[in-house]
């Protein structure tokens, strides 16, 4: 089959197209041949060598892709060879078959092509197993950056579906636009004095949750906008990871602070988190409540390209390699 390699750890110019051994699905796996495959920022960070892949898992990039199920290990049930399906994966997916464990492979959402499907359960897994951690609820104030990027166009329009106020922040007038238009209700140029801005909408009150792909650079404003029981949890360290956290401010707040990744969780814990997102995320996808990310679409032995993309801040939405064309 063909995969991408990663010749050495670097820029996008050392995604490579090999030739590989098909992988042969163990006991509880599923092989599936790929449609389209998610390129998400943690794949920059691990071709640049600073995101290894777990223990057993694929050195290949790659966490997430549509496709049909093409053979399912001993002891698999529950699928037919040429069902079309979704996994979650702790790598792997850069190639033209991956294998998956059952638990963390679904059926697409009714109604969505499954090359559109291919971006979808990364994003979709980490918003709400993150805003279920901190029981995001109708009514609240909800701030999310990079509205616009493929986690916070799910986020802003999954915060809507919950009920919701829903501030979010991008870097050009056009994302801003984009964020208005899958439902912000207000957005913010991270560029101008975002706080500032968060402050004047909330009138003192302040944020009840904040999901935020900035950790250590954002964390004194996010603590200080937080409101009395307000809960800032941190997926991406864009902005760095050590700051300094006011326990003060945020005893005196009752406020909480979390710090997540999906990848390195147990199977059984993204099993249940995949279940979870194909009984409550699919519906509301299905019924145009929560619309598809924009896509950028590349033949899957351009990845270099769609990681430059990617890298540039010029995309909209999800970026997604396709092995067939
Ligand atoms: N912990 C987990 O389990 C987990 C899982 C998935 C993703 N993540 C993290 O979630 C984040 C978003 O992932 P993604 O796949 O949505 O990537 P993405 O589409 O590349 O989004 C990155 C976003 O960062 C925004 N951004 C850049 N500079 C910013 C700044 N100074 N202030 C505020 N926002 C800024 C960008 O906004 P503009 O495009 O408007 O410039 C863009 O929307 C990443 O940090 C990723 O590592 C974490």
């Amino acid at each position: 089959m063909q995969a991408i390699e990663v010749a050495e750890p670097g820029g996008p110019e050392v995604l490579r197209p090999v030739q590989r051994e098909q992988p042969v699905p163990g006991a509880g796996e599923i092989l599936i041949k790929t449609t389209a495959i998610g390129v998400n920022r943690a794949d920059l960070l691990q071709r640049q060598g600073h995101y290894p892949p777990p223990p057993g898992a694929s050195p290949l990039l790659g966490l997430e892709c549509s496709g049909t199920v093409a053979a399912l290990g001993p002891d698999g049930s529950g699928w037919q060879a040429g069902d079309p399906c979704v996994a979650l994966l702790a790598g792997g997916a850069y190639a033209e078959y991956v294998v998956a464990p059952a638990g963390q492979v679904v059926r697409p959402p009714e109604g969505v092509d499954l090359v559109t499907a291919g971006g979808l359960i990364e994003v979709a897994a980490t918003v709400l197993a993150n805003l279920d951690l901190v029981g995001l609820r109708a009514g609240e104030r909800f701030l999310v950056h990079g509205g616009a990027g493929g986690i916070g166009s799910f986020a802003i329009q999954y915060a809507k579906a919950v009920g919701a106020e829903v501030i979010a922040t991008a870097g050009s007038p056009e994302k801003l636009d984009y964020c208005r238009s899958v439902g912000a209700d207000h957005a913010l140029s991270y560029r101008d004095d975002w706080p500032a801005a968060v402050e004047s909408i909330t009138g003192g009150a302040g944020l009840d949750v904040i999901l935020d792909n900035m950790g250590a650079s954002y964390l004194e404003d996010h603590v200080r906008l937080l409101g009395t029981g307000g809960r800032l949890v941190v997926i991406g360290l864009q902005g760095g990871r050590k700051g300094t956290l006011d326990l003060g401010r945020l005893l005196a707040k009752r406020g909480q602070v979390h710090a997540t990744s999906l990848r390195p969780r147990p199977v059984e814990e993204k099993a249940a988190i995949c279940a979870r997102v194909a009984e409550r995320v699919w519906p509301t996808i299905t019924d145009g409540r929560i619309r598809p990310a924009p896509q950028t679409t590349f033949p899957l032995a351009e990845a270099a390209a769609a990681h430059r993309l990617l890298e540039s801040g010029d995309n909209l939405g999800k970026v997604l390699l396709l092995p067939q064309s």
